[in-house]
């Protein structure tokens, strides 16, 4: 079985992705700094520790910053890896000011550190979490792949000019662009995170007015990472992951209300920092690895509170 090592791996996408690969037999290894940029140290912790506890069993568990690429080079030769999986980054088109320049030191700088090392390791191929954010605005219903990439803001920007770099490799790569991945331990504060933490605190939320997303189940993501990771059809290209569908924040935060009877949220208009988004097209991904997501919003909004429940995410 191949060796696979994630960057990024304590995160979201990262600990479900490892769960996978673990339940399927790869040995996995994490390089992780277990950064966060919420601002609520203790909201992350929880959110950590509950991956930790469900999901997050890399064979080998390595902490450190892509910034430092010593370090990265070290437990890379240390790991041995036959692919790797580029996931750690700033995931969040709007970030608090005082974490500002940090996305370029780590989505930017610290993709060239992860790309460089890459080539100078034995590891054969590479993949690389982009974003829908790379496109910019979306002109296609559904946004296909081959679209012009145009960000608007600088999440977007660091996503796709890592994109570019990717392609320079002299090996083998798959550049993935996931879009509103929504899950339990969640914790970048996108919206359905927060309808779903104010709909169980009894908190006041709110959504923006015409926003459509193609809102992505956690377990369908991880699945379409772990395609693009083992078929070697994937290799040189670049895919949509995602549920492929777009529903309105309005229908996720009233499919929330339907659980919550007493939830409440008010609709603001869009700012200009906006980015109007809707299906991505996966027919691609579809066709050449056979990748099928199976949770609608309904079936992954109850995914989610039942989890909570279970482990008492929202319990003191
Ligand atoms: N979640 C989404 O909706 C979504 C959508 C599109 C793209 N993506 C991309 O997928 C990737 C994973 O996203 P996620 O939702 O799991 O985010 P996440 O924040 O949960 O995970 C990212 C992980 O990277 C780690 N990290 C950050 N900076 C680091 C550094 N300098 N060195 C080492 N580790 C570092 C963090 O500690 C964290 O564990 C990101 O690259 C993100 O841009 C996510």
């Amino acid at each position: 079985m191949k060796k696979i090592f994630i960057t990024g791996g304590a995160g979201f996408i990262g600990s479900a992705l490892i769960h996978l690969l673990n339940k399927q037999g790869y040995e996995t290894a994490s390089f992780d700094a277990c950064l966060n940029f919420i601002d609520n140290p203790q909201y992350y912790q929880k959110c950590l520790f509950l991956r930790k506890k469900i999901y997050y069993q890399p064979s080998k568990n390595y902490t450190g910053d892509i910034r430092d690429k010593d370090s990265l080079l070290n437990v890379i030769n240390d790991f041995n890896p036959d692919i790797i999986v580029h996931l750690a980054g700033l995931p969040m088109a709007r970030v608090l000011e005082k974490f500002n320049h940090e996305m370029i030191s780590i989505n930017l700088f610290g993709t060239l550190n992860v790309l460089d090392v890459f080539e100078k390791s034995k590891a054969e191929k590479i993949v690389y979490a982009s974003s829908s954010m790379a496109y910019g605005h979306f002109h296609q219903i559904p946004q296909k792949e081959e679209a012009i990439l145009n960000p608007i803001n600088i999440y977007g920007a660091s996503k796709a000019s890592g994109e570019f770099f990717v392609k320079l490799s002299q090996k083998k790569w798959v550049i993935v662009r996931p879009t509103s991945v929504y899950g339990f331990t969640d914790c970048a504060n996108r919206v359905t995170q927060l309808l779903l933490d104010a709909a169980f605190l009894r908190k006041s939320a709110w959504i923006v007015r015409g926003e459509t997303l193609d809102f992505s189940f956690i377990d369908d993501v991880a699945d379409g990472f772990l395609r693009v990771i083992v078929e070697d059809k994937a290799n040189f290209q670049t895919f949509n992951i995602s549920r492929g569908e777009s529903r309105s924040t309005i229908e996720f935060a009233e499919i929330v209300k339907e659980h919550f009877p007493h939830f409440t949220y008010e609709i603001r208009d869009p700012d200009k920092q906006q980015v109007f988004r809707g299906p991505q097209d996966i027919r691609k991904a579809r066709q050449i690895l056979n990748y099928n997501p199976m949770f609608s919003i309904e079936d992954g909004i109850k995914r989610i509170i039942e989890q909570s429940k279970e482990y008492r995410f929202y319990e003191n």
